[in-house]
């Protein structure tokens, strides 16, 4: 049995997860398969969550995913990803994705995408998580920005 404490800092959701892309993730063009971002980004805002619950959780919702740029084949994929809002038992993760040539070092930030997720009990029923603690005016900012997010989309439920 897990001891969860009331309340934790954004801090101790923060992940990161890097993966090289391969000829497996690609799609006809040649570029990274816009799937597979998708599959990566929604472990890692699942990861932040559930690091920030300590308990098992489900994708509920995900907002509008724009690629701005297309990720190629040999390039290290990087998901940096932490828990932005965190209601009675949903959570919204913000998860950031970058692409770096592994060889001359060049990143470019390609989308950011936000989701939201909801800890279950054993019994797969929802359940509470943590408050979140806020530590810096920054985050202050984001979590009111996450707030009105997560308002905006109960109200189109
Ligand atoms: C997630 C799930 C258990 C929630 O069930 P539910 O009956 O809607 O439960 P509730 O009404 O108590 O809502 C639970 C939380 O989710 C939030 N929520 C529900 N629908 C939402 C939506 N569309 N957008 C954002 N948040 C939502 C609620 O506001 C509530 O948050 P709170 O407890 O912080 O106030 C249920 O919708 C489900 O099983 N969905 C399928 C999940 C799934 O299979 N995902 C894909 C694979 S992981």
């Amino acid at each position: 049995m897990t001891n969860t404490p009331a309340s934790k800092t954004i801090r101790a959701s923060r992940i990161s997860i890097a993966q090289l892309m391969q000829p497996e993730h690609a799609n006809n063009l040649g570029n990274v398969h816009g799937g597979w971002i998708m599959k990566l980004v929604d472990e890692a805002g699942a990861l932040a969550c559930m690091r920030h619950a300590q308990k098992r959780v489900v994708t509920v919702a995900v907002d509008s995913l724009v690629f701005r740029e297309p990720i190629k084949i040999g390039d290290l994929i990087i998901l940096n990803a932490e828990v932005t809002y965190a209601g009675r038992t949903s959570m919204e993760s913000e998860v950031q994705v970058i692409a770096e040539n592994p060889i001359t070092g060049e990143r470019t930030h390609t989308n950011t995408a936000y989701l939201v997720y909801v800890a279950l009990d054993d019994a797969g029923r929802p359940s509470s998580v943590p408050e979140l603690i806020i530590e810096t005016d920054e985050e202050k900012a984001r979590a009111e920005q996450a707030k009105k997010r997560q308002a905006y989309r109960i109200s189109k439920k």
